[in-house]
């Protein structure tokens, strides 16, 4: 088979170095892709959300299977547009992916199949938001309507955070379209999950459960990035809630879709609060997230392609997944000044030295390879994934492997895993 994965991020290092370990794979190709990337897969100079490139490039390369992994591309139809064109793939329709694009959409999707999520209202008009963030408990929280890059979700801990919230996204358009209506919800307290499901609209199963680390700082300090690391299994994942998040929030999430006329196909995240009124809703993405999916790759067993078949046709009910037991860490190495300015193309040294360890794995977020050198290329540099039978021994061992990897100015979290 030949297939093709758009994107160009740690995510989409991860999913080709999954797919390259089927037998059934004779050739990748990944765009945009990267320097890591292209170790494995053939990267082809087509932007993610490049919906005609992307088609016409498919479909003169015989591609068997697209895998559209990033939420832009999926919420301008890419997978719409490549199923009119004849071809297989990967991902939600633009419909369906309405489901992230649209915090409104998604909020209002919850309340009527009675999903259980914080409590919200909708604004389009900045003065009714103030006015009612001027009566409002503190903190709430402000979410621009549509994509904006994982930075459209501001916790407001008094009126002028939340007055100053509103005005940059409904009067100065700092998140343009995207911000012109805006979600405000009550701020829940727990702990955080992330779980995502393939589903192919009817049936869905559940991949094991991961946790990210979203802001740039130790002790979840500093401002949110877009993950500087992650960790699966979650602690506190347990099999009862599990249970209880598959019957209360899973199930009736994949059957609300369907019945809106949406099926929803491909992988669906539930980022999860777990409260002390049980697991809740705080937000859905269409796709694979970034960087959990670092660590909840290495730990599936079974043939990812044979998983992307099933869901493609709408067999998923017969499929059987496999995972490890054990755990999984993966560490952010970050451009000093990112989640703000940073400067790009600082070689990197040390990788070669971490390539006999089959339990140790670098994603390459933002690289470029010139000659054989790496070079950094984007604010998220590397993902450092090492595997081990225990959490705690995961850790110790993608900690060893972070030390051995220089760039200038890196920089990165030294408690990923230990919350
Ligand atoms: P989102 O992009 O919707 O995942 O939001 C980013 C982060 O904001 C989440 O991972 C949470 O840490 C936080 N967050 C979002 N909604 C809420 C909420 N209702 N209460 C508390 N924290 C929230
Ligand atoms: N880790 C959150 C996301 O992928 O949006």
């Amino acid at each position: 088979m030949k297939i093709l994965v758009v994107g160009g991020g740690g995510r989409e290092h991860a999913l080709v170095w999954k797919i390259s370990q089927s037998p059934r794979v004779k050739k990748i190709y990944c765009a945009p892709g990267n320097g890591g990337i292209s170790e494995l897969a053939e990267c082809v100079d087509i932007a993610a959300a490049d919906v005609d490139g992307m088609v016409r490039f498919a479909k003169e390369s015989n591609i068997d299977l697209t895998v559209v992994a990033p939420e832009d591309p999926l919420a301008l139809g890419m997978v719409d547009a490549l199923e009119d064109a004849g071809l297989k793939a990967f991902g939600p329709k633009r419909d369906a992916a309405v489901i992230e694009s649209s915090k409104v959409f998604a909020k209002n999707l919850m309340k009527k199949y009675g999903i259980p999520t914080a409590e919200y209202r909708i604004f389009d008009d900045y003065l009714k938001a103030l006015g009612y963030a001027e009566e409002a408990y503190y903190p709430i929280v402000i979410k621009a309507e549509g994509l904006a890059l994982g930075k459209g979700v501001i916790i407001a801990n008094d009126i002028n955070e939340a007055n100053k919230t509103l005005k940059s996204m409904m009067l100065d358009n700092v998140f343009g379209q995207a911000g012109r209506r805006v979600v405000i919800e009550e701020y829940l307290t727990g702990s955080e999950v992330t779980v995502m499901v393939f589903t192919d609209g009817k049936n869905f199963v559940p991949m094991v459960s991961a946790q990210d680390h979203k802001r740039v700082y130790d002790d979840d300090k500093g401002p949110n990035t877009g993950g500087m690391g992650a960790f699966s299994p979650s602690r506190m994942y347990t099999p009862a809630i599990a249970r209880q998040v598959e019957e209360t929030i899973i199930k009736p999430t994949v059957k609300a879709m369907a019945d809106e006329g949406r099926s929803f196909k491909g992988v669906l995240y539930f980022g999860l609060m777990l409260t002390d009124q049980g697991p809740k809703v705080l937000e859905y993405n269409a796709r694979f997230g970034d960087p959990e999916t670092q660590v909840v790759l290495p730990r599936l067993k079974t043939d990812i392609v044979d998983v992307f078949e099933a869901v493609v046709e709408e067999r998923l009910e017969r499929m059987d997944i496999r995972w490890d037991d054990g755990a999984a860490v993966c560490v952010i190495l970050a451009s000093g000044g990112y989640p703000g300015a940073y400067k790009r193309g600082y070689p990197i040294t040390g990788l070669e030295s971490l390539l006999e360890d089959p339990r140790v794995t670098v994603f390459h977020s933002g690289t470029r390879k010139e000659g054989r050198e790496y070079y950094t290329n984007g604010g998220r540099v590397l993902g450092v994934t090492a595997v081990a039978p225990e959490l705690g021994s995961a850790i110790d061992r993608v900690y060893e492997s972070v030390r051995k990897i220089h760039f200038q100015d890196m920089h990165y979290r030294r408690d990923i895993g230990r919350k």
